[in-house]
């Protein structure tokens, strides 16, 4: 049975609720992470559901029955999980195991890490099962999670637009060129793993270091409301040369001392 772009919208509604669903979830993880100071293996998330276009060609090439596809295609709802690191692919694998039987349902997983497919491709994917509510009651929905790092995304969107130009037929000599990068994306991913902690510990100084600056603008910003305007101007000269300095601690001081320059209770009012 042929389905009308209607049939087709609503048929799909149910998978854009999924991967709203899912985004929303991933990047919770994500968050949570930050609010706790803590490295978080998942960099950032995206999502789309598959083109009704992309979902009549794959059943052609498939041979898959138009009316079986809510069974039988895996990808219709598709999410993107994209970590720094290749050890941090593993956890994030991980904590959607411990997920497994309570909001999603893990079906069969395909590591294309440890088994790269001939193109040269890498990725770790889940195939989930994951309920939505609508408004016409449950349904369950398959959704494809790829999970890989920055470098591997940036191989499979260049080899993925190369497949498009070429319809499924890149040139011998693009091909191999396409497999030498591959094998350079595991070279990096390899490299920069070795100095992971190193890698980690830096952007977590240079994060702390900005939080306090960016605390310190906002906080000089409001002085002006409760210093005189030599005050002030003696409090800017003074974060000059703290920046100068490049002291950690002596920007935390001062960020301390010109906090105490502001009524407390003015904080909920100022927005802040
Ligand atoms: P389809 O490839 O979608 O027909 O499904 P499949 O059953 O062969 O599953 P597979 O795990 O091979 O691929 C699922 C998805 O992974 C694809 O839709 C792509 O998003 C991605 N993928 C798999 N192989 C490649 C590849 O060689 N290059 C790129 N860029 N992406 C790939
Ligand atoms: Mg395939």
């Amino acid at each position: 049975m042929k389905k009308r772009v209607r049939e087709w919208k609503e048929f799909l509604l149910p998978y854009q609720q999924a991967v709203d669903e899912l985004k929303v979830k991933f990047k919770a993880i994500r968050k949570e992470y930050r609010a706790m100071s803590k490295y978080s293996p998942i960099e950032f998330v995206t999502g789309r559901v598959k083109k009704i276009s992309s979902i009549i060609e794959k059943c052609e090439r498939r041979n898959i029955d138009i009316d079986d596809i809510q069974e039988v295609m895996e990808d219709i709802a598709g999410i993107r999980i994209m970590c720094q690191f290749k050890d941090d692919i593993y956890n994030v694998v991980d904590l959607i195991h411990e997920r497994s039987g309570k909001d999603l349902e893990i079906l069969y997983e395909k590591d294309y890490i440890s088994n790269p497919k001939q193109s040269g491709y890498k990725s770790y994917h889940i195939i989930i099962k994951y309920s939505v509510q609508t408004a016409f009651g449950e349904e369950n929905i398959l959704a494809e999670l790829q999970i890989r790092t920055l470098a591997m995304n940036f191989w499979a969107t260049i080899e993925h637009s190369l497949n498009y130009k070429y319809k499924e037929d890149i040139p011998p000599e693009v091909k191999e060129k396409l497999v030498n990068a591959a094998k350079a994306v595991t070279l990096l991913d390899d490299e920069v793993c070795g100095i992971r902690n190193e890698i980690i510990n830096a952007q977590q100084i240079f994060e702390l270091k900005s939080n306090i600056v960016s605390d310190i603008t906002k906080n000089l910003k409001r002085l002006d409301k409760y210093c005189t305007p030599e005050k002030v101007r003696k409090y800017y000269d003074e974060f000059d040369e703290a920046w100068e300095s490049e002291d950690e601690e002596k920007l935390k001081e001062f960020l301390v001392k010109i906090k105490g320059e502001i009524p407390l209770y003015t904080m909920d009012k100022e927005g802040e």
